[in-house]
């Protein structure tokens, strides 16, 4: 007898492979799901590899296949696929092509939906409802497809979005997770540091990428991995820059451009703060904090050197700051 988390795995495996198929069977899918991806560049082994798909921009097409094929609506409706309001019955992601997420094991959790008009009112990605198999805060997209090469090349990639992991992958650099646009959260980091103590994150090239990546990295230190950025030219995503560029200069740029997060943070404050007195001083207490998260005492330790001579700063202070935040037990 099976359970419902099981059911809920069968209906969204039959979904993948319902939006793959209409893409590439069907006229319209050709016509519209295909080409948007052709356009953005995407070649079929890759549309086959993150096994992409489109759902027609029909009110129920899918959802009365699944019935047919004896999908009970209960599970339709639980993993969101379906919407059901009162008698009514529709698809969930109408319209869009189709990026499923994956499992670290390959099982199909859920699905990204992008809209393919620059129509204002609705949400550019449409993502599957949280459910008993969708935990949009322990998912990393590109897991399944990139773990190998993770603990192969002893390193991750994370960046924000799905096709920046898929061009990523196209281009050769294959061990690449996107948070999928949501803050980091430490179960996201458990998954990769199951595979590699060593992250890399890289910024969109604008000051919200930065922010809103600085956040997560406490959270890196924290697990006792180590953390490298790599930022984009200004207005550009991974994806844009992947395809811009060919793989060998997108390995370089990748390599050359990539700084230890704590010198990083360091230089982006120092700037920030203008050699103003008090700002500087509580460039001191952040770059600390983040200092305190390493587990490591040696490691800390290294650190501590390393900020006092970049900020130009004694040891002494930095040493007292950290003895104070480690008292505290922040
Ligand atoms: N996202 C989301 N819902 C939105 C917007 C974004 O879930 N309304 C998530 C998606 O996972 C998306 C990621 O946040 O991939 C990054 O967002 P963004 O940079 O806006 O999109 P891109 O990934 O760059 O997508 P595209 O290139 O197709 O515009
Ligand atoms: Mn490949
Ligand atoms: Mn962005
Ligand atoms: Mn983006
Ligand atoms: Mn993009």
């Amino acid at each position: 007898q099976m359970n419902e988390r099981e059911s809920m795995f069968m209906v969204s495996n039959y979904a993948k492979d319902y939006f793959h198929d209409i893409m590439l069977n069907t006229n319209k899918g050709k016509a519209i799901g295909l080409s948007y991806f052709k356009e953005r560049g995407f070649r079929d082994d890759t549309i086959k590899t993150f096994e992409l798909g489109y759902c027609l921009d029909e009110w129920d097409g899918f959802t009365k296949a699944a019935l047919k094929k004896g999908y009970d609506l209960k599970y339709l409706a639980s993993t969101g696929l379906t919407i059901v309001k009162e008698t009514k019955q529709f698809d969930r992601f109408k319209g869009r092509v189709m990026f499923p997420i994956h499992s670290m094991s390959g099982r199909i959790l859920g699905f990204g939906g992008r809209i393919l008009t620059a129509d204002k009112k609705a949400a550019k990605y449409l993502n599957s409802p949280e459910s008993d198999i969708y935990h949009k805060s322990k998912i990393l997209y590109g897991l399944y497809q990139a773990k190998k090469e993770i603990a192969k090349q002893d390193n991750c990639y994370l960046v924000e979005g799905y096709t920046d992991v898929i061009s990523f992958h196209q281009s050769g650099v294959e061990n690449v997770v996107a948070s999928s646009g949501t803050a980091l959260t430490p179960d996201q980091i458990r998954l990769v540091n199951r595979l590699t103590k060593n992250i890399t994150v890289l910024f969109d090239g604008d000051a919200a990428g930065i922010r809103a990546s600085i956040r997560g990295i406490d959270l890196i230190l924290e697990q006792g991995m180590n953390v490298k950025v790599v930022q984009f030219p200004d207005g550009e995503d991974p994806d844009s820059f992947a395809k811009s560029h060919s793989t060998t200069e997108l390995k370089t740029y990748l390599e050359e451009s990539s700084k230890d997060f704590i010198e990083f943070k360091v230089s982006l404050l120092l700037k920030e703060s203008n050699n103003d007195p008090v700002k500087k001083a509580g460039v001191i207490r952040d770059i600390v904090t983040s200092i305190s998260k390493i587990p490591d005492g040696i490691q800390r330790e290294v650190y501590v050197q390393e900020c006092a001579r970049i900020m130009d700063i004694s040891e002494r202070v930095l040493f007292s700051e950290l003895a104070q935040l480690l008292k505290k037990g922040i």
